[in-house]
């Protein structure tokens, strides 16, 4: 264990493979205890400025490396990872206020997408293009080279601290890429322990730096930054759009959230998979971007479902998340806490009707269900990221899919269903970036495609997929006049 969980640590910026003292530092406090846990640079506009600068000259050693020194890099870093990963977790469980038993899976995950990173280093290829296609073209040979666009930068945030920063830094380096990493405010400490493992597992100087502070000042400076080739950001669709009007021409992938949407039809068997669509609506207090939050059952079975699923919910145990067996925390912040109780309060007001939670309890929201909840209401149509969920009645599945794309949103959809051709009319007529057939929308592995349709974003995560937005096409023609 490093001090950091003893002590409080006063964390720096790390800039250029050395960690430099900031002009001023932050207090960050456990979200669940309040209690403080670290200092935390808070960099000016001046020391990201130095970051960008370092990541830059990075730029032509990271171009340079060979591919099997770039997966060298990835593989140990996994490997420090894994001899380390107790101590990630309870890192994570500390500034993010997430269940001990949820941050380990998340830095097991994480483990993956390093590995699955090191793998794709070894396969970035370009192709051969058939010139002699057109009359001009003839004697001549083309193929393309795939380049790494020099300098990315990632913005990341507080719910899944460790994984969506590896969907970020382990798809950049594996491309070639040099990085200027921003973490979220509240969960900077897991990356400051990455920056520790890359140096450790031999990255060059400059080619990983982080940069703690608030969005306007850092994040506005990577965003507007010319030297920043491209920009990886998850978060808010508000921040997103914004990022976008202002990055000029770089490259922009965009992970923005969902109110997620789960059908059940009336075969369903519901003791099967109740578990599994609790645990995917209040996993992480409902902050995760393909959470359970709108469940559509079939008048059939609705009864059945609704019985089951509060029942299952009773079940889970509230409280500190450095705790063995602890399910639901405490959310991120008390302002968060209190927007989703207000947000629950105006779905009551246009008629829901709540069958468990809408309390606090020892600082954390309790597990909250409600039926019947107008399309209107924000628990509806607005991404709630809180331990809340939705349950309405449908008549039949053309309903039911209609009333998940009655969103502005459209990341993942899950439907449970016995019959082929409901489900391929799911498949079809869902506007999500990923449809999930017999399991809940918050299903992902790390090298799957990830990204969604309307707000919730542009481009695709999934290591494979990051890159296609972290590599420039260079084309080459061969002129073999005869
Ligand atoms: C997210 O909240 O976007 C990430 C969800 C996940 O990786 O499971």
């Amino acid at each position: 264990m490093t001090d950091i969980l003893n002590e409080i640590a006063k964390k720096h910026l790390y800039i250029g493979g050395k960690w430099q003292e900031a002009a001023s530092y932050e207090p960050l406090h456990s979200p669940y205890h309040g209690g403080l846990i670290a200092e935390v640079a808070e960099a000016s506009a001046d020391e990201t400025r130095q970051a960008i600068a370092a990541a830059a000259e990075a730029t032509t050693t990271m171009r340079d490396m060979p591919a099997h020194q770039r997966a060298a890099i990835l593989e140990q870093l996994a490997r420090l990872l894994e001899e380390r990963k107790e101590e990630a977790a309870r890192l994570i469980a500390l500034e993010g206020s997430k269940p001990l038993k949820a941050a380990r899976a998340e830095v097991a995950r994480t483990i993956e997408t390093y590995k699955f990173s090191a793998e794709e280093a070894k396969r970035i290829h370009g192709e051969t293009v058939p010139l002699d296609a057109a009359a001009t073209g003839e004697g001549k040979f083309g193929y393309t080279i795939k380049e790494p666009v020099g300098v990315v930068g990632a913005i990341t945030p507080f719910n899944f601290p460790m994984n969506l920063v590896a969907h970020k830094v382990g798809p950049a380096l594996a491309a070639g890429n040099t990085i200027v990493l921003k973490p979220a405010e509240q969960t900077p400490l897991s990356s400051f322990l990455l920056a520790e493992l890359l140096e450790q597992a031999g990255l060059p100087a400059g080619a990983l730096n982080v940069v703690t502070g608030d969005g306007k000042t850092v994040g506005d400076t990577i965003v507007t930054d010319d030297r920043v080739k491209a920009l990886s950001f998850t978060g808010s669709p508000a921040v997103g759009i914004s990022i976008r009007s202002r990055s000029g021409l770089k490259k922009v992938t965009l992970e923005l959230g969902s109110n997620s949407g789960l059908i059940i039809d009336k075969d369903t068997d519901v003791a099967a998979m109740i578990d599994r669509a609790v645990s995917g609506a209040f996993g992480n207090q409902g902050q995760v971007c393909i959470s359970v939050q709108r469940i559509y059952v079939h008048e059939h079975i609705f009864d059945t479902f609704v019985e089951q699923f509060v029942t299952a919910t009773a079940k889970l145990k509230l409280g500190d998340p450095l705790e063995e067996d602890t399910d639901v925390a405490a959310m991120i912040s008390e302002k968060e806490q209190k927007r989703a109780l207000e947000w629950i309060a105006e779905a009551i007001e246009q008629g829901a009707e709540v069958v468990c939670g809408n309390e606090v309890q020892d600082g954390c929201l309790k597990p909250t269900v409600l039926l019947n909840v107008s399309p209107e209401a924000r628990v509806a149509c607005r991404e709630v990221f809180a331990p809340v969920v939705m349950i309405n009645r449908v008549r039949d599945m053309e309903e039911a899919v209609q009333a998940v794309n009655h969103s502005d949103y459209g990341l993942q959809a899950g439907i449970y269903t016995t019959q082929l051709d409901t489900a391929f009319l799911a498949i079809r007529q869902l506007e999500v970036g990923g449809v999930i057939v017999n399991d809940i929308p918050s299903f992902r592995v790390d090298q799957m495609p990830y990204g969604g349709v309307k707000q919730s974003g542009i481009g695709r995560e999934g290591v494979k997929y990051a890159m296609e937005d972290m590599l420039e096409t260079k084309f080459v023609v061969f002129n073999q006049p005869r």
